[in-house]
């Protein structure tokens, strides 16, 4: 039998802790046969909520689940962990200024940086998914440098979900046989969903999905705003945040990234930008990427035309503005 892979998630007790938890105790994120042991962290207002969602799972029965940690400690929370997504975050406020929730953030990440490299499992794989997610993660960077940097990534894989979701609906098709779309950049309004790489399995071959929806209008006005605004669109209806997809995707992130992509196919994840495709280096930008032996590749040689490269760098630019805001908020 195999060892199992103990997995943190902070702001467990959230709306997105609440809808990731079961999950990742039924095997969606690391596999059917995948023994798991749950870290649960989340600061003390949370903490009789925190315990029920350990009630719950409890209840629930796993058999996948061999063991629920859930603590308010960071260093409890953090030890021995494999698999670290960080969901818990301090959200903006109505009135709140950018640079006060930016302030906020950052404080929270760097000391939760501090613990994982401290007392997390050697080859610790961290996943943020809180907002400002490329920036967060950045600062976890920063102050996690015995960790190596290309374990830190950030959630854009709802991003690329709802681009396929979006593609599937204006073609009609189902959602499996539409892929490698690209989220390039920030996990922002400025990134940048991008279809001119993608194809549809048809029973005569892969087709180009630009070619097909063959509306250059739709593709460059709204298809780009719907998954911009996606996420906004979603708490307007629910008047909660998207808890269920953003989820859903955080295992698909994780399991793409431990149990590689399928041959031919790439996904979307923010990571540290080492200057491909004439993106800033040092900043936690969205890519497309390909996952073998757990470890992502930027997928190297696509063509961007000169559409895509003003947004590549727009979403490239509001990247390095947060940056030097956060890194405003540390003096
Ligand atoms: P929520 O407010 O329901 O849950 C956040 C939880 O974090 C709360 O239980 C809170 O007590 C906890 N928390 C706050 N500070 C903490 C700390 N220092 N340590 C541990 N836990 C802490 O929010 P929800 O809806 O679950 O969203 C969580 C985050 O995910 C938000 O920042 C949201 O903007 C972001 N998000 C990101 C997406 C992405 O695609 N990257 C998609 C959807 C949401």
């Amino acid at each position: 039998a195999k060892e199992p892979v103990r997995v943190l998630v902070t702001g467990a007790a959230g709306q997105i802790g609440y809808a990731l938890v079961p999950m990742i105790a039924r095997g969606v994120m690391l596999g059917p046969d995948q023994p798991v042991i749950l870290h649960m962290l989340d600061i003390a207002p949370a903490a009789e909520a925190l315990n029920g969602v350990k009630m719950e799972l409890v209840d629930a029965a796993f058999p996948l689940l061999k063991g629920v940690v859930a603590t308010t400690d960071v260093v409890e929370a953090c030890t021995g962990v494999n698999i670290a997504v960080m969901v818990g975050g301090f959200p903006r406020k109505e009135g709140m200024e950018r640079k006060d929730v930016m302030s906020k953030n950052v404080s929270i990440y760097k000391s939760q940086a501090s613990a994982l490299e401290k007392h997390a499992a050697a080859n610790c794989k961290v996943l943020v998914v809180a907002n400002p997610a490329n920036t967060n993660a950045l600062i976890l960077k920063e102050f996690a440098p015995s960790i190596p940097e290309k374990n830190i990534t950030c959630l854009t894989r709802l991003d690329h979900n709802r681009a396929l979701g979006q593609i599937s609906e204006r073609l009609n098709v189902q959602v499996s046989d539409v892929k490698n779309v690209i989220i390039w950049g920030n996990h922002s309004s400025t990134q940048y969903p991008d279809v001119n790489h993608a194809t549809l399995k048809t029973p005569n071959g892969e087709k180009s999905v630009k070619e097909l929806i063959a509306d250059d209008e739709w593709l460059k006005g709204e298809f780009i705003t719907t998954v911009q605004q996606r996420g906004a669109a979603i708490i307007k209806a629910r008047k909660l945040s998207s808890a269920l997809s953003a989820a859903s995707s955080a295992c698909d992130h994780i399991r793409d990234w431990v149990l590689g992509t399928p041959e031919g196919t790439w996904v979307s994840m923010g990571v540290y930008s080492d200057g491909s495709y004439n993106v800033p280096a040092g900043l936690i930008y969205s890519f497309p990427v390909t996952c073998c032996n757990g470890e992502w590749t930027i997928v190297q040689g696509l063509s961007i035309d000169e559409f895509s490269r003003n947004k590549l760098d727009a979403t490239a630019a509001e990247l390095t503005e947060e940056k030097a805001l956060a890194y405003s908020c540390l003096s």
